[in-house]
This record gives structure tokens, C-alpha cells and sequence, in this order.
């Protein structure tokens, strides 16, 4: 199922921040508008009531006639945006400049909406309505239009401003939430293709160096991975089909002319023949196996340091006798104390592998020499015969799994040794390259030279 747009993550942090972003908003704009509208409400009610205290010197005890003498004083004053009205106890004008209904006592707030003819551009008069003595009533007002507007504005930019907020919020949430979802829809298409069959298939950079970007980065490094280790199995099954064929066609024939001539003169040979069929078949799949294992890399966990120098010395002395029986000849020249990390026994594998490569394929007569030493940063290893070498341009051949070159079809092996080689330098993140050994067209010979690196 594919994520729906108000389930992804940028969808739901652009609403939280817009909630928050609001939340503080509302906070602030609060405080503003309490503040400054509490104040100057404040302000306009004392006002009033100085202006009451003024008219009602003897407060509720004040006569009639002194309350209107007050009124017209105050009236007379220089316009202050206060207006009065006083009323007898039947309710007619006794003084005032404010022609409206008389409210009831107590503060009031007289919008010009509601049948209060006010002067001009007032809208809103703040009121407070006084009994007094005798049964009238005073009503004194002060013009709170300013009041009003800057409520009214207040309000406004709050909800401006919110809007703005929810708007962009929202907006940016949907856009980083659809750019999201066409990433990750991108990659689990081209998941889906790979699982169809296309291994070569890789999940598109944006280039924008994202975080999306390093996870495709990631994941197509690994797809790469796994298309080389597919790459790799097919071609050892196709290799593996072929090369066991020989074996067992022989083996088949062998058991077949056993069968045919009923002469138990020849079984020993023939089942000697057929035993050695088996085992060339047993060899090759347990070479096989020991290949992929150090291919997968599992044999890492196992590495510890230990001494080259020694490995190498150990190898050298056991293949001097056999080099010797063979009419070859075997010079070690190590350089004492080369420590490295790896597996001891993947290592004597390996040189096994080369000093047995330039016994058997250098030919009677062959000098080979196994050197060691330290090489800028690392160790360096040698392998080099005088044989008649490989040339350059059959190199990967000579490398790759059951590759052998036409000569030494006739010779024992399988064509994994250099192969096995190879992947076991690799394990140890180390490289190799082969070349002529010397300066001789009739037998360069053939140098393979190891170099591991020296962690530290
Ligand atoms: N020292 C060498 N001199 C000449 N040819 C070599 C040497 N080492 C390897 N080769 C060639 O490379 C091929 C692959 O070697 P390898 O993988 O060890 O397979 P094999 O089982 O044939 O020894 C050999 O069959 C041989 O043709
Ligand atoms: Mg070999």
C-alpha cells in the first residue's frame, strides 16, 4: 500500500509547527492586546470618574442644583472628548450635551449602532450612570472609538497573521510531503522492478545531496553488491555445470569400459581410474565452496595478527623438497617480523597456491623466488618463477575461476588457484597485479606481486 500524503512525516511536522507557531502567536498577541487595551480602558474609566468626583463634590448627598451647575461647568470646559447628560427624576434634559436614552446606572459601553445619535466620527462611548439626589440621574461618557479601532485592529492582524501562518505552514507541509512521497515512491519502483527481474536497476539521485540522496546512495551501493554476487553465482553455476562434466564423462567411461570388457584384469586400473575421477570432482566442489565462503567475506570475523615472516618461512621450507622433486628450484628471501591481520590459514593457501602454480606450470628447471618485505605503508609479497609466464593479455583469463590456458589443459588442477588466490588477497584488502618476471621473450616468467596494507 502506498502512503497517502497526510500520513507522511513533513505533512505532519508542517502541522505541528503550524500548531505551535499558532499557539505562540495566540500567546503573544493575548498578552498584547489585554495589555494595552486593559490599560487604556483603565485609563478612560478614571478619567470618568474624576470627572464625576468633580460634579458630585458631596458625592450621592449632592444637591440637584449643584450636580447641574457642575454639568454646565464641565460642558464649558475646552472640548476633552467627554461628553454629559443630566436627567430629572421624570427623565427630561435638565443639562448636557448627549441627546440618547438614558441608560440604566452603572458603566456601559453606547455603540452608535443602537440609537445613539453621537457626534460624528465617535462610534463607542464609554459611559458611567450616576443617581443622584432627588431621583435624576448623570451620565458621564468619554469617546472610546480609539479604543474600539484598536481592538478591532488587534483582532485583524491576529487572525492575518494566523492565516498566513496555516497558509504557508500547510503549504510547505504538502510540498515537502510530496516531495517525499515521490522519492520514496520512486524507490520502491524500482524495488518492484528489481524484484521483476532487473538487476541492473538503481534508485535516481536527485543530486541535491539529500538525506533521500544518501539513503538511494546506500541502497544502490548495495544493489550493485548483490548484482555482482547474482553475476558471480550464475557464472560459477554455468562454470561449476561445465567443469564437472569432464569428470564425469570420464568417470562414466571408465565404469562403462569396466562393464563392457568383463576382464578382472583390468578393474584395479580402471577403478583406480575412476576413483581419481571422483576425487578430481570432490577437489573441485570443495574449491568451489571454499571460494564463495572467502568471497562472502565471513571469514574476516576470524582474522587475527600474526606473523608473515614466519607463515612465509614455514611455506618456503615445506615447498624447498617439493620444488627440489620436482627439478625446480625454491629461494626465499623474507624480511624478518612483517605482522599483518588476516587468516593463517587462508594465507598458507594462498602461497601455497603460487609456489605450486610456478612448480607446476614454470617447468623443469624453474627458479622461483619467494620474497617479502615492507613496501611504503604496507607489506609487500612476491611470488616470481622463470617459466614461460602468462601473457599479459590472458591474465583475466588465467584469474578467472576454471580458467586455464590451453597448455596447461593436460596438466593436474582446475583453474581455481589463482582465482582462490585473488579472493583471498582481496579478503585481506590487499592487491595484486601479475607480470613478466624478467626480460625474456622465450621465458619471462611470470611475477605475481602481493601487497597488504598495514592498518595503523
Ligand atoms: N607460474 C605460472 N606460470 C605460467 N602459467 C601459469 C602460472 N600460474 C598460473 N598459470 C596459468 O594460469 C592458469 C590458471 O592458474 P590456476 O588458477 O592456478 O589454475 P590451475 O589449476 O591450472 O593451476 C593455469 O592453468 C596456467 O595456465
Ligand atoms: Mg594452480
Amino acid at each position: 500500500m502506498r502512503p497517502r500524503l497526510f500520513q507522511t512525516t513533513s505533512v505532519r511536522l508542517a502541522a505541528l509547527g503550524v500548531g505551535l507557531a499558532s499557539a505562540s502567536a495566540a500567546v503573544v498577541f493575548g498578552v498584547i492586546y489585554l495589555g494595552t487595551l486593559g490599560a487604556l480602558r483603565t485609563t478612560l474609566d478614571t478619567d470618568i470618574d474624576n470627572e464625576i468626583s468633580e460634579i458630585m463634590v458631596f458625592g450621592a448627598r449632592t444637591p440637584p442644583g449643584v450636580v447641574a451647575a457642575g454639568v454646565r461647568a464641565a460642558i464649558a470646559e475646552p472640548p476633552t472628548g467627554t461628553f454629559f447628560r443630566l436627567d430629572d427624576a421624570q427623565g427630561r434634559l435638565i443639562a448636557g450635551d448627549l441627546t440618547l436614552p438614558m441608560p440604566t446606572p452603572g458603566w456601559h459601553d453606547l455603540v452608535a449602532q443602537h440609537g445613539a445619535a453621537l457626534a460624528g466620527h465617535i462610534r463607542v462611548l464609554r459611559a458611567r450612570v450616576e443617581r443622584i439626589g432627588g431621583g435624576g440621574t448623570l451620565l458621564v461618557a468619554a469617546d472610546a472609538t480609539m479604543l474600539d479601532e484598536l481592538d478591532e485592529l488587534i483582532r485583524r492582524s491576529f487572525l492575518i497573521g494566523f492565516g498566513i501562518t496555516l497558509a504557508i505552514g500547510l503549504a510547505a507541509g504538502i510540498g515537502f510531503g510530496r516531495r517525499a512521497l515521490a522519492r520514496v515512491e520512486a524507490v520502491s519502483a524500482a524495488g518492484e522492478e528489481i524484484m521483476a527481474g532487473d538487476f541492473t536497476r538503481r534508485i535516481p539521485l536527485s543530486g541535491s545531496g539529500d538525506e533521500f540522496d544518501h539513503l538511494a546512495r546506500g541502497i544502490n551501493a548495495m544493489l550493485a553488491r548483490i548484482e555482482q554476487l547474482m553475476g558471480n553465482i550464475r557464472a560459477v553455476g554455468d562454470e561449476i555445470a561445465h567443469d564437472l562434466r569432464s569428470p564425469l564423462a570420464r568417470l562414466r567411461e571408465s565404469l562403462e569400459l569396466m562393464l563392457r570388457s568383463g576382464d578382472p584384469a583390468v578393474l584395479p586400473a580402471a577403478l583406480a581410474d575412476a576413483i581419481a575421477q571422483v576425487d578430481a570432482a570432490l577437489a573441485l566442489s570443495a574449491g568451489i565452496l571454499r571460494l564463495a565462503q572467502i568471497e562472502s567475506g565471513a571469514r574476516r570475523a576470524s582474522f587475527a595478527m600474526l606473523d608473515l615472516s614466519r607463515l612465509l618461512e614455514d611455506i618456503a621450507e615445506t615447498y624447498e623438497t617439493v620444488a627440489e622433486d620436482a627439478g625446480a628450484v625454491l629461494t626465499a628471501r623474507i624480511a624478518p617480523g612483517l605482522a599483518l591481520a588476516g587468516d593463517a590459514a587462508l594465507l598458507n593457501q594462498l602461497f601455497a597456491n603460487l609456489i605450486e602454480n610456478a612448480i607446476t606450470h614454470g617447468g623443469p628447471g624453474t627458479a622461483i623466488i619467494v620474497t617479502a618485505g615492507r613496501d611504503d605503508g604496507g607489506i609487500a609479497v612476491s611470488v616470481a618463477d622463470d617459466g614461460p609466464g602468462i601473457p599479459p593479455e590472458r591474465h583475466a583469463e588465467a584469474l578467472r575461476r576454471f580458467g586455464r590456458l590451453d597448455a596447461s589443459r593436460s596438466r593436474e588442477g582446475h583453474g581455481l588457484g589463482l582465482a582462490l588466490v585473488a579472493a583471498i588477497v582481496g579478503l585481506h584488502d590487499g592487491t595484486m597485479v601479475l607480470r613478466a618476471s624478467r626480460d625474456d621473450a622465450e621465458r619471462p616468467g611470470l611475477r605475481v606481486a602481493i601487497s597488504f596494507p598495514v592498518a595503523g
